[in-house]
């Protein structure tokens, strides 16, 4: 049976938590892979709007399991809020929500290692939604990481000391003035652990195996977008783990030729927040318009988006590295009323015109060259069918199919689970 998975193509926010979601019904299990509570993913149906930062995007849904994956890296503290964000909804979280034991922690020392290391960087900073995801995930690699798993046996609380004491020895090493009462945090923490304990505890690359044997239909939730990749983003304004189709291998133990589907969500504009380039941001009334109606604010950190028109150069270079074979165009409402849509189809790079990514594309090296769509005045947020989307958005959308060469299957006009438009 195959694995399908579905990822973001940008800087993040492009909609993966309301599309999961939405496909959730066509699936057994929801597999997030990598990824922390950086993440915001919103859900909209009924009149609620729900954000999900550590749990899958699958969770209301009655029959579904939602498996926190190997790759993912789980702050309890943050993890104990989701939970309790849930609890009016009665859902059986104990039976429906499942943890990989070789998940890593979050330490409460990990955020003040964030924190300490970006306001050392001081204007290079990169942005960071100041959860610990770098200094966890360089714990991984270098091998010091506490996972999920070490919470079951008798060793892991002096595993914990001499971490977090290195850690606060590292955090005056940076020499900045970062405020902090660890008494507090940890017992913060501990209390917060008890409570994860109170899951399921897995060896989720074994239970995904067996689910397959028993012909389960996955779905691989990504987190993040890809030029956020940490191999292939715009480094060193990533992530610190792979965001791309590769990182659902690695992130849950999936083999490569169990990949059935690549489902690539991108919005109809682009947005990034925190430091790095972008080649295509909007510093005018367009961009300003973006933000507002599209309400571009971190779901996460709450901070404002930036905004600008689609990067085709971008998108191209993240269909290929994912191997996408179907995409999503999200937010398409959002450009209703511009009188001109514009995508950017080549880079002007020092003295030539290019149509690939490079390897740096800072504003220094790299200029936009634009093609500009007229626009539509219709509002979309009622739309239900495809056959009643304004001609201008039709050209918009096979424009960008035959460059990409790659189907749009779904366009969304709006938050809501029913604001869905299947082509
Ligand atoms: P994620 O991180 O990829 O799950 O995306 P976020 O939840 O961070 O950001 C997407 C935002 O856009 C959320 O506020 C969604 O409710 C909202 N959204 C999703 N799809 C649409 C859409 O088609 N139209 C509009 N107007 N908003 C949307
Ligand atoms: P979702 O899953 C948008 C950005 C941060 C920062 C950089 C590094 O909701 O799409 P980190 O906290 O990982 O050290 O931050 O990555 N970032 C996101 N931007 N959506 C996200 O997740 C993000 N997760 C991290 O703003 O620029
Ligand atoms: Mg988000």
């Amino acid at each position: 049976m195959a694995v399908d998975l579905l990822l973001g193509l940008q800087w993040g926010d492009e909609g993966k938590g309301k599309i999961v979601d939405y496909l959730t019904k066509n699936y057994d299990i929801i597999a997030r892979f990598q990824g922390g509570p950086n993440a915001g993913h919103t859900l909209e149906f009924d009149g609620i709007k729900h954000v999900l930062h550590t749990i899958p995007s699958g969770i209301f849904h009655e029959n579904s399991i939602n498996l926190v994956g190997n790759g993912v890296v789980i702050d309890p503290v943050i993890f104990k809020r989701e939970l309790d964000n849930l609890a009016k909804f009665n859902l059986d979280l104990a039976a429906k929500l499942v943890i990989s034991r070789k998940a890593h922690l979050i330490l409460p020392t990990h955020r003040l290692l964030d924190a300490a290391s970006e306001a050392a960087k001081g204007k290079a900073k990169i942005g960071s939604t100041l959860k610990g995801i770098g200094p966890t995930y360089m714990d991984k690699t270098g091998r010091n990481g506490i996972r999920v798993g070490d919470l079951e046996l008798p060793t892991w609380k002096e595993k914990y000391r001499s971490l977090a004491d290195k850690h606060e020895a590292m955090i005056k090493f940076y020499d900045v003035d970062v405020q902090y009462n660890l008494d507090e945090l940890e017992t913060e923490f501990f209390e917060a652990v008890k409570v994860l304990k109170s899951l399921q505890f897995i060896d989720s690359e074994e239970y995904l195996h067996q689910a397959q044997v028993n012909q389960k239909k996955i779905l691989a939730e990504g987190a993040q977008g890809s030029l956020l990749d940490i191999d292939f983003g715009t480094y060193p304004f990533v992530t610190s783990s792979n965001t791309t189709a590769a990182g659902a291998c690695t992130g849950l133990g999936i083999a490569p030729n169990k990949i059935k589907e690549v489902f690539g969500i991108f919005k109809a504009y682009t947005t990034r927040v925190g430091s790095g380039p972008f080649p295509t941001e909007l510093f005018d009334e367009d961009g300003k318009r973006m933000a507002k109606v599209g309400n571009e604010f971190g779901a996460t950190t709450g901070r404002p988006r930036r905004c600008g028109w689609l990067d085709l150069v971008a998108l191209k270079y993240a269909v290929h590295v994912n191997g996408v074979t179907q995409l999503m165009m999200m937010k398409a409402d959002v450009l209703s009323g511009f009188e001109t849509i514009k995508v950017c189809t080549a880079y002007q790079y020092n003295d030539q015109l290019i149509s690939h990514l490079p390897y740096s594309i800072e504003e220094e090296y790299v200029q936009p060259v634009y093609q500009s769509f007229k626009g539509w005045k219709q509002d979309l947020t009622k739309v239900s069918k495809e056959n009643d989307l304004p001609k201008e958005l039709m050209d918009y959308i096979e424009f960008l199919e035959n460059e990409l060469q790659v189907p749009i299957k779904i366009v969304s006009v709006g938050p809501d689970r029913t604001q869905t438009i299947i082509r």
